[in-house]
């Protein structure tokens, strides 16, 4: 039986997410949105674009959740994106009952799906969905750190002057400006970066790699795609491939890193299961501290967005 995915959502992420999907080959592919021409569209679209790139692409566009049904992996890209000056955390009040209605609609065609969250702010709206859909936490992954990481890797490499796919990085806390690189675990050509480049040099990447987002929503007027909609559907097919890949992502979190009932991302291990293990990093003292930022700043949305939710 192949696989189902569908992507709400039919915007720039979503849209990509879904194309991202099709080149991997990730199986069905339901794009849907509130009006059905603009999904109908772009499937129609991705369609003939599958002609040229030697891949099947079997996608439809659709307005109707009844085509999500029985879906094994369900992505949530809708709301509204940053406008330039805005941070991601000013999309709360929006996008809080935007996904409560996708969430519960979703839910009720693919009661067993795995939920991917892309809609900002990533770890508060993780928080309101599993609060919503009274989903297993385990079962709802926030689109964060994977982003992040790769907007450091791309960072170091052009650094380093090597292909980027050498380097590797890890990015944990919230999705926004208190996330918190973590260059001392960054590797080029398995050579720590620590060793290659000064703290200065190191401080500047990880300054480029949290401005990374908002950089690109000065220069466009809206927030990026590429890179989001290929970290969906990078997380997609560990999801579907029951893969047990390690990747940072936004994740329940009990008592994990100081932190207590909020989503945030953190390094986790994904499969069929959804987040089937958090991993402890060993952090060290000005790394918790700055982990502090994240987790007090994620809880104060939590406690407005629950406000919300409670009406
Ligand atoms: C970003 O960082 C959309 O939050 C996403 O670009």
């Amino acid at each position: 039986m192949p696989k189902k995915t569908t992507i709400i959502g039919a915007g720039n992420v979503g849209s990509t997410a879904a194309h991202c999907c099709l080149r991997l080959e990730l199986g069905e592919i339901v794009l849907l949105d509130v009006g059905a021409d603009i999904p109908s569209g772009k499937a129609l679209d991705l369609a003939q674009a599958a002609a040229l790139e030697g891949h099947e692409a079997r996608i439809r566009g659709t307005a109707d959740y009844t085509d999500s049904r029985a879906s094994d992996v369900v992505v949530i890209t809708a709301g509204v994106a940053r406008k330039p000056g805005m941070s991601r955390a000013d999309l709360l009040h929006t996008n809080i009952s935007i996904v409560e209605q996708v969430m519960s609609k979703a839910v009720e065609h693919s009661p067993q799906a795995l939920f991917v969250i892309a809609s900002n702010p990533v770890d508060v709206i993780c928080r309101v969905a599993l609060q919503s859909s009274g989903l297993p936490a385990s079962r709802i992954i926030g689109l964060a750190g994977l982003l992040d990481a790769a907007r450091m890797r791309a960072e170091l490499a052009a650094l380093a002057g090597v292909p980027v796919h050498e380097v590797q990085g890890v990015v944990i806390g919230e999705h926004g400006e208190n996330m918190l690189p973590l260059p001392r675990l960054a590797t080029i050509g398995g050579i720590p970066a620590t060793s290659l480049f000064s703290a200065e040099q190191l401080e500047q990447v990880s300054q480029n790699t949290v401005s990374g987002g908002a950089r690109i929503v000065s220069l466009l007027g809206y927030s990026a795609f590429y890179a989001p909609g290929m970290a969906l559907a990078l997380m997609v097919k560990a999801l579907l491939g029951d893969s047990k890949s390690i990747m940072p992502c936004s994740a329940y979190l009990k008592k994990h890193y100081g932190a207590e009932d909020i989503f945030m991302c953190v390094p986790v291990r994904l499969g069929a299961g959804g987040v089937e293990e958090i991993i402890q990093l060993e952090l060290n003292a000005e790394e918790k501290n700055k982990l502090s930022a994240s987790v007090s700043n994620i809880r104060s949305g939590v406690q407005q967005a629950l406000k919300v939710t409670a009406g």
